[in-house]
């Protein structure tokens, strides 16, 4: 047991996972940091590479897309930890394809990903926040999730249902001290992103305002903001941190 807040973050070693474990583990939380079973070497190696090895850090093997493993897991780990008190729901992926040629496994990889997972991974924890007076959800929308992005209908819907559940969440989690809050990023200097074609990535930058992609840091300090102190009174909000990309 640990008298530390402790935060779990799926998805941890994505770009924007990284980045959050990182500025969580430097301001005092411990950190869980989900990764898909079966990778345990590469998630050791991560944890060296980024130079969290020796941090106040504990990988955990998660499917997020996995409803029954999932249950499973955050039982033990619940039982093991005694409470939860900031979780992230970062996973996600991309299947990007014109909706002509999209698949239905493009599309239901996508939503079992992204947005199924927020039903197995939030359930358990927002239980057990609301049994404790209290706790901080925050989701990892995108600024297509808002805007609608070509060649991502999945991912759009996806994104975009995560604010609804976002909203909802909030309603239901205020009388019980926990905040539910969304942050959807703009184009961010991460694998997935770098992944697009040189020449669409290109397209994209010259329409962002401030023609640049936003660093994991920008995005991860936003996730500190709603899960600290000068959060607190954020509920159901949507922080845009997409450089102008998009203006609500
Ligand atoms: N609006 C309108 N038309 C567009 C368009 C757009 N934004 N982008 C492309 N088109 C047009 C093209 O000009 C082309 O037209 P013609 O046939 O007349 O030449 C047609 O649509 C087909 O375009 P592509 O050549 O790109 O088609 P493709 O099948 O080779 O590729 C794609 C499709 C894979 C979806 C590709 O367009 C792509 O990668 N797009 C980027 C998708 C994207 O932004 N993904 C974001 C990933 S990062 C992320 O998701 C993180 C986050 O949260 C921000």
């Amino acid at each position: 047991m640990t008298d530390k807040k402790i935060a779990l973050v799926t998805g941890a070693a994505g770009g924007i996972g990284t980045e959050v474990c990182r500025l969580f583990v430097n301001n005092g939380y411990k950190v869980l940091a989900t990764h898909r079973p079966g990778k345990e070497q590469q998630a050791a190696n991560w944890l060296q590479e980024e130079g969290l090895a020796g941090q106040d850090i504990k990988l955990l093997a998660l499917d997020v897309a996995d409803h029954d493993a999932t249950a499973e897991v955050l039982a033990d780990t619940l039982r093991e930890m005694g409470h939860i008190d900031v979780l992230v729901n970062n996973a996600g992926i991309t299947r990007d394809a014109t909706f002509k040629r999209m698949s239905w496994e493009q599309w239901k990889e996508v939503m079992d990903t992204n947005l199924n997972s927020l039903f197995s991974v939030s359930q358990p924890i927002f239980n057990q926040m609301c049994e404790q007076g209290g706790g901080r959800i925050i989701n990892i929308s995108s600024v297509n999730g808002l805007k609608g992005q070509f060649g991502q209908a999945n991912y759009s819907a996806a994104k975009a249902g995560m604010i609804g559940f976002t909203k909802a969440l909030a309603a239901e989690g205020a009388r019980f001290g926990v905040t539910v809050n969304a942050v959807a990023p703009g184009y961010t200097a991460t694998p997935m992103v770098t992944a697009i074609r040189e020449d669409v990535l290109d397209s994209i930058k010259a329409t962002i305002p401030l023609k640049r992609l936003a660093t994991t840091e920008e995005v991860a300090g936003a996730v500190l903001y709603l899960a600290g102190e000068y959060g607190g009174y954020v509920t159901g909000e949507t922080l845009s941190v997409n450089g102008g990309l998009y203006m609500q």
